[in-house]
C-alpha cells in the first residue's frame, strides 16, 4: 500500500493525512475482494522496517490500525472474514497485540476471504525466526536435521497454511519486493502500478487483475502450447 505520503504531499497535507485516506482505499479494496471472490488478500500494513520513521508517524500508524479493528471488526466478521496477522509479535505495545489475536480468535472458524495483515511484518525476519523454531524443535529432539526442506520451512513460516500469492501488486510506481513474503513469491506474479495508494480502487484492483491474467505461468516447467 505505498504512495501514501506522496499522495498527501501532493496536496499540501500532512503525511497523516496520506494514511488516513489509505484506510478508506484498504476498506474498499477488502469489500471489493470479498464481492470478486477472491480467496486470500494480503496487505502491507507496518514494516519491521517502519520503526524508523517519525515517532509521530509511527504513532498514527499504530493509531489507525486501532482504530480499523475497533470500527471495522464486527462488520467484517458478521461478512465471514477470517483475520490472519503475519509479522513478529514480541516487540508490540501490549494493546495493539491484544486487538490483533482477539481479531484472530472472533474470527478464526469464519470460512470467508483471509484478510491477511502483514503488521511488524520483514520477510527476512520471518525467515530468521522460522529457522530459530526449526533449530529449536531439532535441540529437543522433535524433528530430525536430515528432514528439513521445504515444506517443513513453509510449516514454520507465520503464513503456515495459506497458498502461495497468485500475483503482487505494488501500487506508487516503486518496482521491488520491499522484504514482503520474499520465501512466499517465488513464483508470484508482480504487477505494478502507478497509481499512488489512497487512489486505488475497484478499476485499479481490476486492470491490475488483468494484467496478470494476460499473464503465462510456467512454474518452471513450459508452457501449454509448447508441451502439446
Ligand atoms: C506506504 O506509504 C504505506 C505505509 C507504510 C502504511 C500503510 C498503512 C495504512 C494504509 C494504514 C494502516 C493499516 C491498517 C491495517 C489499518 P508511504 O508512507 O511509504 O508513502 P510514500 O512512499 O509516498 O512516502
Amino acid at each position: 500500500m505505498d504512495g501514501n505520503g506522496r499522495w498527501a504531499k501532493a496536496r499540501g497535507l500532512p503525511r497523516t493525512m496520506g494514511h488516513r485516506r489509505g484506510v478508506e482505499a484498504l476498506r474498499a479494496t477488502v469489500r471489493a475482494v470479498g464481492e470478486m471472490g477472491i480467496k486470500v488478500l494480503t496487505l502491507f500494513a507496518f514494516s519491521s522496517e517502519n520503526w524508523r520513521r517519525p515517532r509521530e508517524e509511527v504513532g498514527e500508524l499504530m493509531s489507525l490500525l486501532k482504530l480499523f479493528i475497533r470500527r471495522d471488526l464486527a462488520e467484517l466478521h458478521r461478512e465471514g472474514v477470517r483475520v490472519r496477522i503475519i509479522g513478529a509479535r514480541d516487540n508490540l505495545q501490549p494493546d495493539i497485540l491484544n486487538l490483533l489475536e482477539e481479531a484472530e480468535a472472533l474470527t478464526a472458524a469464519n470460512q470467508g476471504t483471509v484478510l491477511v495483515i502483514a503488521f511488524n511484518y520483514g520477510s527476512r525476519d520471518e525467515i530468521a525466526r522460522a529457522a530459530r523454531r526449526i533449530a529449536e524443535r531439532v535441540a529437543a529432539g522433535e524433528l530430525s536435521a536430515a528432514t528439513i526442506d521445504a515444506d517443513v520451512l513453509d510449516a514454520h513460516m507465520d503464513t503456515a497454511g495459506l497458498p502461495e500469492p497468485d500475483v503482487i501488486i505494488r501500487t506508487s510506481g516503486e518496482q521491488r519486493l520491499s522484504n514482503f513474503l520474499l520465501w512466499q513469491a517465488a513464483y508470484t506474479e508482480l504487477v505494478f502500478v502507478p497509481c499512488l495508494w489512497p487512489d486505488f480502487d475497484r478499476d485499479a484492483l481490476e486492470s491490475a487483475l488483468a494484467d496478470y491474467a494476460a499473464r503465462n505461468r510456467r512454474f518452471g516447467g513450459v508452457s501449454q502450447e509448447i508441451a502439446s
